[in-house]
């Protein structure tokens, strides 16, 4: 294993760098010395960039147009892959959707990163969807891969595919298998992350709706550690390729729900209903060989990611804004 730190070594383009991960690894590239390249949906809002538009370049496109993702890779080291068109919990409904979206897509942008040379691509999979149900924990890279969604068959696809563009053409590439993040301009509004739903509707005085008891444990890791991951990723040469990325830890609903009542001081109404089939009662990764590879470990304990999220959310203001 070598770990190599090269500031100014490279041009990396971001696929998807305006979103809540992206752009946190784009300021850990330029904190590192890289040029920063975000490829993006046009006319999207550049929200999570405001703070860097002066030094990223931003290119902007469509990931289903070969054309636009061939002209982004122009003069471009390094891809960080992070764009998704479906979401675990919806990609079943239509399978077909989901692998011309991503999974052809992503082809092509492999074919499209041969032809241009690229030196390495990173790729965030899903820890998550990619095991399926857990046979035991915490779950290993070795643990067998039995996707019961559409979205963890495709990100398992793609990860083959770039094995073997790996193995026939010498494209680089690492696999990041991440659990569960969150933290500042994580989406407040969506159908997943539940530590983002649930601060906002405790800051908005909602009820929180929790589907089951409560005892759902999942592996949330904080989002600056996650971007550290990514980075390493790029500057570490090693023969694993397929890396779990998470905290090591489980943490119930419950755990949250007590933890933002603990920061957040007023009361926090819960409504606890029928369990959905879909959601399997434990997922927590086995991050050793990040830690041993990758020279990653993530710091940031989960009170403390969540009460600078919390504090975050507040200085926004964006409960304000909650309908
Ligand atoms: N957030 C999570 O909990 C989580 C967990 C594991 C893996 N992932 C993976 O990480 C990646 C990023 O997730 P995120 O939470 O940052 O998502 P996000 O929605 O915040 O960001 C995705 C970005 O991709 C852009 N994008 C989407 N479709 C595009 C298209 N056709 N053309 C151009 N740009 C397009 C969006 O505009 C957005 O800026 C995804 O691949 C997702 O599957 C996310």
């Amino acid at each position: 294993m070598f770990f190599n730190f090269m500031p100014n070594a490279g041009n990396c383009l971001i696929l998807g760098g305006g979103g809540f991960i992206g752009s946190h690894v784009a300021d850990m590239l330029l904190k590192r010395g890289y040029r920063v390249t975000i490829f993006g949906k046009r006319n999207s809002k550049k929200t999570n960039l405001a703070h860097i538009l002066d030094r990223v370049k931003i290119i902007e496109g469509d990931f289903n147009n070969d054309v636009d993702v061939r002209q982004s890779l122009d003069r471009i080291d390094y891809v960080f892959h992070l764009i998704s068109g479906t979401l675990p919990a919806t990609s079943n409904d239509n399978p077909i959707y989901d692998i011309e979206i991503n999974l052809v897509n992503t082809i092509r942008l492999l074919n499209a990163s041969v032809e241009r040379g690229v030196k390495k691509i990173i790729f965030v999979s899903s820890g998550g969807t990619v095991y399926g149900t857990p046979t035991h924990i915490p779950i290993s890279e070795q643990h067998p891969t039995h996707p019961i969604s559409s979205y963890g068959v495709v990100k398992k696809a793609i990860e083959d595919y770039l094995f073997m563009y790996h193995a026939l053409y010498g494209l680089d590439y690492t696999v990041l298998r991440l659990s569960n993040p969150y933290g500042e301009r994580q989406n407040i509004f969506g159908v997943q992350g539940a530590v983002a739903v649930f601060l906002r509707k405790a800051l908005n005085g909602e009820p929180i709706e929790i589907w089951g008891d409560g005892n759902t444990v999942r592996d949330y890791v904080y989002i600056g550690d996650v971007a550290e991951a990514f980075v390493n990723a790029l500057e570490t040469t090693t023969a694993e390729k397929i890396f779990n990325i998470g905290s090591g830890d489980g943490r119930s609903l419950n755990d949250i729900i007590n933890l933002i009542s603990t920061i957040h001081g007023p009361r926090i109404e819960v409504k606890y209903l029928p369990a959905r089939r879909v959601d399997i009662p434990v997922n927590i990764l086995d991050i050793s060989l990040a830690r041993t590879h990758l020279n990653w470990q993530p710091t940031t304990p989960f009170q403390d990611g969540v009460k600078r999220f919390y504090n975050y959310l507040n200085t926004q203001r964006y409960a304000q804004h909650v309908g």
